[in-house]
């Protein structure tokens, strides 16, 4: 099947922004990095990379994606403000291909409660944001949020108003995912078809959530009634319910070319080592029924399906696994597996660690490979991220003992090493987790208070390694962190000692709080836009 006939849909990818806002969803700079390489690797057109007035550290990120990615356009969001828009230029100005993206909003309800302005003084300051930020990109963005609930009428005025300003692509997205595919399709093909026919070169692009689960049916209306840019995330990541399925969208397009006749430059075998690679690094499990990218979403269980597709795949598969790279993924290492083979394998998987870093994940797969028979890629990337995670001066587990059993008081004993001094103490607790955390609030002197706590085998297997994430807060600060061992009270020590260091560290280096779109405690908090 030919992907390259009629025109192409531009895919943005809003991972790293609109996905990062995921609840339980983290990542560091570092991830971010590894994520945008995949991303560079899939191909999309463009990767949204962040919120850089939101905090030094989100500006930091987009401005290192911005100088490290070749390939993808680099967009940085702002809302129509002077600051803001200054900000996301600059972060993106080392970027080969760069683009500032600036948002307002268009409803009346959010004019009215959020921003507090008239539709004029918004046309007024929206038309002058987009000046502004053509100051530092040819390539400009503009949205106004909540769409969908606003009068055609006036998104007509205000995104013209922006093209007439100089922006390149209109967004118009369906923020708070109330709408309704032809719904949908009609606002596109309405406000798009109005500018248009004054500003016949921008793009018209399509944002949607998916509070009601139509943000892909959406997506896709949209771009039957005109759109050509649809923005996503890998795996439907984002605010709330999250946003459009970026593989979902993409592999609609591919399959059903008969009906759209677009294409997008997705490469789609790189779908599934970057869903997986999203899933490990923010910590958030894809389903097992997930469209495209779900552990079942080739397997064929019932013998009928079975029976049909042993005699010819296309009775009951519209597309291969392969098409999506999900074949031939899974090479189990063990124990025997040089250094040159789990170098070669993180490569594979997209994982650029230095020469350091390589040799203190090897060690810890050496010893992962003594304690369960077979290592398999997601082991692989679990602790390829714990690498990524290393905090300058923080307190390291060098030891840790905890009994219990029924009957018996659980009862721990922790030692931690900072900088070279090791401090040891003893507590008990409800159960050996509650043990051993309280051994390190006594140890640490700041105590945390866990908001969210699970666990999930990371492969199969009762050998299987089980990562646990924490959310925890300590005073106001909320952070959060995963940690991945055979051992998931081991497990558990490591990732609330690795929140431990990430509030100590923020608070040595807290940024000026930002303002910006709702956004969680950013202070002492990994970057979330
Ligand atoms: O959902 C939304 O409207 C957004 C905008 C900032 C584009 O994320
Ligand atoms: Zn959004």
């Amino acid at each position: 099947m030919s992907t390259h006939r009629g025109e192409r849909v531009i895919i943005m990818d809003t991972t790293l922004r609109d996905g990062e806002q995921s609840p339980g969803a983290s990542l560091n700079h570092r991830e971010k990095l590894e994520i945008a390489h995949q991303l560079a690797k899939l191909n999309v057109d463009v990767i949204e990379a962040g919120f850089p007035i939101a905090s030094p550290g989100d500006f930091e990120a987009v401005s290192r994606i911005a100088e490290t990615i070749r390939g993808p356009t680099i967009a940085a969001l702002a809302r129509t403000v002077e600051k803001d828009i200054e900000s996301a230029g600059r972060a993106v100005a080392a970027a080969a291909k760069r683009r500032v993206h600036t948002f307002t909003s268009g409803s009346d309800i959010h004019l009215d409660n959020i921003l507090r302005v008239t539709r004029a003084q918004n046309v007024e300051r929206s038309a002058r944001s987009v000046r502004l930020a053509r100051t530092f990109s040819d390539d400009v963005e503009f949205s106004a949020q909540d769409t969908t609930r606003a009068d055609r009428e006036y998104l007509v005025e205000l995104y013209t108003a922006a093209a007439e300003a100089g922006a390149t692509t209109l967004n118009i997205p369906d923020t708070v995912g109330y709408a309704i595919p032809e719904e949908y399709a009609a606002l596109i093909a309405y406000v798009g078809g109005r500018v248009k026919a004054r500003f016949p070169d921008v793009v018209i692009s399509v944002h949607c959530h998916d509070d009601l689960g139509l943000a892909v049916a959406n997506s896709l209306a949209a771009v039957r009634a005109g759109a050509r840019q649809v923005e996503c995330t890998v795996n439907g990541l984002g605010e709330r319910a999250g946003n459009t399925s970026l593989e979902e969208v993409v592999m609609a397009i591919r399959t059903r070319q008969d009906l759209f006749g677009l294409h997008t430059a997705v490469n789609t075998r790189e779908i599934y080592p970057v869903s997986r690679m999203v899933s490990r690094m923010t910590g958030l499990t894809v389903q097992r029924n997930k469209a495209i990218v779900g552990a079942n979403a080739f397997a064929h269980e019932s013998g009928v399906h079975q029976d049909g597709v042993l005699k010819q795949r296309t009775t009951y598969e519209i597309m291969r696994p392969e098409d999506v790279g999900m074949e031939g993924t899974d090479l189990v290492m063990g124990k025997h597996s040089g250094r040159h083979a789990f170098r070669h394998r993180l490569a594979k998987m997209g994982l650029s660690l230095s020469d350091a870093e390589i040799d203190a994940a090897y060690e810890r797969f050496i010893d992962l490979a003594d304690k369960k028979k077979h290592v398999y890629d997601d082991d692989l990337l679990s602790i390829a991220r714990d690498q990524m995670d290393a905090i300058p001066n923080a307190y390291e587990l060098a030891y840790f003992h905890v009994s219990t059993g029924t009957g018996a008081v659980p009862t721990a004993t922790v030692r931690l090493r900072k900088e070279g001094a090791v401090t040891q103490d003893a507590s008990c607790g409800d159960g050996p987790v509650d043990a051993v955390l309280k051994t390190v609030d006594r140890i640490v002197g700041i105590p945390g208070r866990l908001l969210d706590f699970s666990v999930q085998a990371i492969t199969v297997g009762k050998d299987a390694m089980g990562e646990v994430s924490v959310r925890v807060a300590f005073g106001k600060d909320v952070v959060s962190a995963k940690a991945a061992s055979t051992d998931i009270v081991e497990a558990a020590l490591k990732a609330y000692v690795s929140c431990v260091n990430r509030v100590l560290a923020g608070r040595q280096d807290a940024p000026a709080a930002a303002p910006g779109p709702p956004r969680k405690t950013r202070r002492a908090r990994r970057s979330k836009a």
